[in-house]
């Protein structure tokens, strides 16, 4: 196959997985009518008709490498989505990063208000471990799936990334600390959506999750400094979220400590690496190598 069938190839396997992913999160989230209704449809409001799906499009592409089932990666795909949009709800917040904007729409606090957004953020989290662990298959498989979107989103994953990013304003971070707040903060949620697409498949043996970890922990990387790259470089209109905020909120990024072209550099470098360690894969890594593209050349 050319290059440019490949593309046009990611294309439409991206747009149809996103689109399957829109219709399983709306299946998975209690309806807008549930009581609390007002609790329900702003969760719905959060995770609905809007986002790239990174993470859901990394499970279903993971998949790929070992035929899992398309409902098993439905779960994990949504589970991970939740947990997400989850963490973008309370990262706005007032208490947080005090943003308006968020995929082009007003934040949930500002939408509804600041007890409604702490809740659907709760109830997001919940729900996410519910859907995941209900289903077909091997329960083993399935509790070891729960257990690592556990330690992925607590206190040593995403959480506690977000804990050293509040506690890191207007500190002049090493760069080793701040690629360990990267990775906590946003990697582990990439890296659970990698290997939980995989282990949808079948048990991993160490040298498939050696690898799979060495793709993950560059793109789940990566993500984070493009994301303050596009912070500094984008408008707000392009990016559906407040422009410019890190600078203005004296949080260390990428940008701060190493400049605009130095960190551009070092995301295409983390975008060769997550192609290298995909080689034991093959062909069928395709989505995956082309995830690693898009995350490092988005404009959003
Ligand atoms: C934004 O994530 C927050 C980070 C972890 C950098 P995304 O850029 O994936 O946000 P959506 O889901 O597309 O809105
Ligand atoms: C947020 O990082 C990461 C999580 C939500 C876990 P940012 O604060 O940089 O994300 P944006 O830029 O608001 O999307
Ligand atoms: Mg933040
Ligand atoms: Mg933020
Ligand atoms: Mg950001």
């Amino acid at each position: 196959m050319s290059h440019a069938d490949l593309n046009q190839d990611f294309r439409h396997w991206m747009t149809s997985t996103q689109q399957q992913c829109e219709e399983a999160l709306a299946f998975f989230l209690p309806a807008g009518d549930v009581i609390p209704a007002k609790l329900h449809e702003a969760m719905r409001y959060a995770a609905l008709d809007g986002g790239k799906r990174v993470r859901p499009l990394l499970v279903f592409a993971a998949g790929r490498l070992f035929d899992a089932p398309a409902e098993v990666l439905a779960r994990a795909a949504c589970a991970l989505e939740m947990i997400h949009a989850y963490s973008l709800v309370h990262d706005d917040m007032p208490c947080m990063d005090d943003d308006a904007l968020r995929r082009g729409k007003p934040t949930v606090h500002v939408k509804y208000d600041e007890a409604t957004a702490l809740l659907v953020g709760d109830a997001l989290q919940a729900q996410a471990f519910l859907v995941l662990s209900e289903g077909e298959g091997d329960p083993a498989a399935r509790l070891a799936m729960l257990r690592l979107l556990a330690q992925a989103a607590g206190s040593t994953g995403m959480c506690g990334g977000q804990a050293i990013d509040l506690a890191s304003v207007g500190l002049a971070l090493t760069i080793e600390q701040l690629e360990q707040m990267h990775r906590l903060k946003t990697g582990a949620l990439l890296r659970a959506s990698v290997l939980l697409g995989a282990m949808s498949g079948k048990t991993l043996d160490d040298d498939e999750i050696a690898a799979l970890d060495a793709y993950a922990s560059a793109i789940g990387l990566a993500f984070q400094v493009v994301d303050d790259v596009l912070d500094a470089t984008a408008d707000s209109a392009t990016l559906g979220k407040t422009a410019g905020k890190d600078a203005a909120d004296n949080k260390p990024t990428y940008v701060s400590l190493l400049g605009l072209s130095a960190s551009q550099e070092l995301a295409q470098k983390l975008c060769k690496d997550a192609h290298a360690a995909l080689l034991p894969f093959g062909e069928k890594a395709h989505m995956l190598r082309s995830l690693a593209d898009l995350i490092v050349q988005r404009k959003a």
